[in-house]
């Protein structure tokens, strides 16, 4: 017996069927309203609308919990590795030793670029924003890659998944490299996902480059806490372009654009901005009344969610790692973690916070930690598109694979002008 809600509206009414997921919030099927009452729901920045099915990534909000494939962010992030968390997104379980040992084969051997990619990044200014150069870089792999780019063939859809998962550390290091006026590094087979990004970037050729097993651990965790987030505005960026049929390195370079916003992707450069513009302790109780000032723009960034109305699970344990790097690094008192962590402290006793239940986001310490392992400000959203993209990927071939999916096209309510007729110039006011 299929439950249903029903809709009455004067003379117009509809039977919607109500459909149930394995965990959280049922849905009201809506797709029959338009036919039977004429009606549109309205529902900008989609705060009730589910968008899709997806068996990916659940987040509780109220509870701060996320899990992918049914496996909780913790235990991946002390447990797992990236690669096997890739795995584990792409494919729906944890892979055997054999499998894992396979899929790091294949994601190894795909991490250099063609050739030419390097003339292609000395067309950009130097001092180009790196986001500006990942968007650019990544949708011209859909140049040079022409045979993983027919959506309807899923051994296509693979290779381009492994392409994009194993090519985009490499452009992202390419562009930090082009950024600072230092040679590139050539990806290298015998290190791990997370070694061979850092070896991309902090390698030069003048002296072998050491890499701290620590650090490479911390990088490795930092990708897995960004992997994938449900159906937040990049990843829908990436289902709504794909279900146009566009080929898969256009999706993600869509995706990557819109990561780049201050409120999404980009609030970890803009929160390390912050803390260093706060800059004391002592100045935290003017930023916090700026943040409450319904006439100031100014928010706290890294702070507040549109799903965790609960501590974002993924802080906490970014918040352990910036430990675990600043204690490695040697790095005692550092002013930006004195002035985050008092300003945390602040925010979690204020009237204001708590009752629109702000809390700190995965990007509050990942800035802090990122900066510590060595990138500039303008690189930390370019490393959350770097881990983002196995997330975007396996959404996106979860979308192609779905019997329901057509292409997105949302509809509007209209207050414009209504019909008028053209008035010819000498007759207009
Ligand atoms: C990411 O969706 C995802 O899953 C994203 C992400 C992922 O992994 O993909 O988790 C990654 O994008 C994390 C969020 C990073 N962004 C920031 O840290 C930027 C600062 N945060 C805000 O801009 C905001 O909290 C958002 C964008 C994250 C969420 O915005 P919502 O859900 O649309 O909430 P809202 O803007 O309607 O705010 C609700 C209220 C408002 O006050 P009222 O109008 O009700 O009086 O809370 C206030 C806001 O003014 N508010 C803040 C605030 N965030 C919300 N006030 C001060 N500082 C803030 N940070």
């Amino acid at each position: 017996m299929t439950e249903s809600a029903k809709f009455v509206l004067g003379d117009k009414n509809a039977e919607l069927q109500l459909r149930h997921g394995t965990i959280g919030p049922d849905v009201v099927d809506i797709a029959a309203l338009y036919k039977n009452t004429g009606l549109f729901t309205y529902d900008p920045g989609f705060t009730s609308t589910a968008s899709c099915e997806s068996k990916i990534t659940y987040i509780d909000g109220d509870e701060g919990v996320l899990l992918h494939r049914g496996y909780s962010i913790d235990q991946l992030a002390e447990r797992g590795d990236f690669l096997e968390t890739c795995y584990l997104l792409l494919y729906g379980e944890l892979p055997t030793a054999s499998e894992k040992e396979d899929f790091v084969y294949r994601v190894t051997r795909h991490t250099m670029v063609h050739e030419q990619m390097s003339r292609f990044y000395t067309g950009f200014r130097r001092d180009a924003h790196p986001m500006a150069v990942m968007v650019g870089s990544v949708g011209a792999l859909s140049a040079f890659y022409h045979d993983s780019t027919d959506i309807t063939d899923p051994h296509q859809r693979m290779v381009a998944s492994i392409r994009m998962i194993a090519k985009t550390p490499t452009l992202a290091a390419m562009a930090y490299k082009y950024h600072v006026g230092q040679p590139f590094v050539y990806p290298r087979n015998d290190l791990t996902y997370a070694e061979n990004f850092l070896h991309m970037c902090f390698a030069v050729p003048c002296e072998p480059y050491h890499i701290n097993p620590t650090l490479a651990k911390a990088m490795d965790r930092i990708f897995i806490l960004h992997a994938d987030h449900e159906q937040n505005a990049s990843t829908s960026t990436v289902r709504l372009a794909g279900s146009s049929g566009a080929n898969p390195f256009a999706c993600i370079a869509a995706g990557i654009a819109c990561l780049w916003g201050p409120a999404h992707g980009g609030a970890n450069e803009a929160a390390l901005n912050m803390l260093g513009e706060i800059g004391t302790k002592d100045r935290i109780p003017e930023f916090i009344a700026r943040a409450k000032d319904k006439n100031d723009p100014f928010r706290l960034m890294g702070f507040g969610h549109r799903v965790y109305k609960n501590y974002d699970p993924r802080a906490k344990i970014m918040q352990q790692t910036c430990h675990e790097v600043l204690d490695e690094l040697g790095i005692k008192d550092d002013p930006l973690l004195e002035v985050a962590m008092e300003l945390e402290h602040i925010a979690l006793h204020d009237d204001y916070f708590i009752e629109k239940k702000l809390y700190p986001n995965v990007d509050f310490y990942s800035g802090i930690t990122l900066k510590a392992l060595g990138f500039p400000t303008e690189m930390f959203t370019v490393l959350f598109a770097v881990a983002r993209t196995v997330g975007w990927i396996a959404q996106w071939n979860e979308m192609i694979e779905d019997p329901q999916q057509r292409i997105g096209r949302p509809r509007q309510l209209y207050t414009g002008a209504p019909r008028r007729d053209y008035l010819a110039i000498d007759q207009r006011a």
